[in-house]
């Protein structure tokens, strides 16, 4: 695999638990063989829930190759209209997950798991409206900054799969323990979100000044 590829490719990797756990999930919710544990919220209104692994498998998938700068140059149109489907498909994933915070009672995490989600879900919606009005005029840096954050938010469902994969043999599974190592999911993207958002900004790191011209004095001043 070239080196273009390696980041989509980590991010459809990130995402492949919760999205095939989904699939498993709408095979059950269509009336086939049920191999996940049951989950009453599901089974009692199972509309947005199918919305939601439809929309999240989309855009976790899809938005994974709007990383590739390869695509990007050479293909301006795919990038333009994947980003069109992303829009909605990230609105549905939020919505949903907020529709589902909402109005699906005595989900696991409690109250501060509940809080959390609807700040991630918001987050989230937000973070793509900013991002598309972004680039509606043109403001490149901030399309593309807000837009990293809404995939990182998304994609926390992947990391989750690794916090809650380590917090729950160590902590348990009450609903402190659950919103910690959920939530710690999405800090965990939120911190690499930034990182990557600043490590190649116009002030980052990649692309200040080599060494040799800060240390002339003449740059001074
Ligand atoms: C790539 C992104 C995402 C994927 C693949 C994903 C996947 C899933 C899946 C498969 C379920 C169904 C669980 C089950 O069947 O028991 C689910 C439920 C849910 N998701 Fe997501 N999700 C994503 C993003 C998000 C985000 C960003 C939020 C938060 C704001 C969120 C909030 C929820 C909520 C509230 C439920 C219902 C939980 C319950 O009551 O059991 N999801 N998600």
């Amino acid at each position: 695999m070239t080196r273009a590829w390696r980041l989509p490719a980590a991010l459809v990797l990130l995402s492949l638990v919760p999205v095939v756990a989904g699939s498993l999930r709408l095979v059950e919710v269509a009336g086939g063989t049920q191999s996940l544990s049951t989950n009453p919220r599901v089974d009692a209104s199972p509309a947005p829930v199918v919305v939601h692994i439809l929309a999240a498998a989309l855009y976790a998938f899809l938005g994974a190759f709007q990383f590739s700068a390869r695509l990007r140059r050479r293909r301006p149109g795919w990038h333009r209209v994947c980003g069109r489907v992303l829009v909605g498909t990230g609105l549905g994933v939020a919505g949903s997950a907020l529709w589902m915070t909402l109005y699906y009672p005595g989900a696991p995490g409690g109250d501060l798991l509940w809080g959390i989600r609807l700040v991630v879900g918001s987050a989230m919606a937000a973070a793509i409206v900013l991002g598309f009005a972004a680039i509606r005029r043109r403001d490149i840096a901030a399309h593309r900054a807000w837009m990293i954050r809404a995939y990182a938010l998304a994609v926390g469902a992947g990391t989750q799969v690794l916090t809650q994969g380590i917090g729950e043999p160590l902590f348990g599974t009450s609903d402190l323990s659950t919103a910690l190592s959920v939530g710690s999911g999405w800090v965990v993207n939120a911190i690499v979100a930034e990182w990557a958002i600043r490590r190649s900004s116009p002030a980052g790191p990649r692309r200040r000044a080599p060494a040799t011209r800060r240390a002339d004095p003449a740059a001074s001043s």
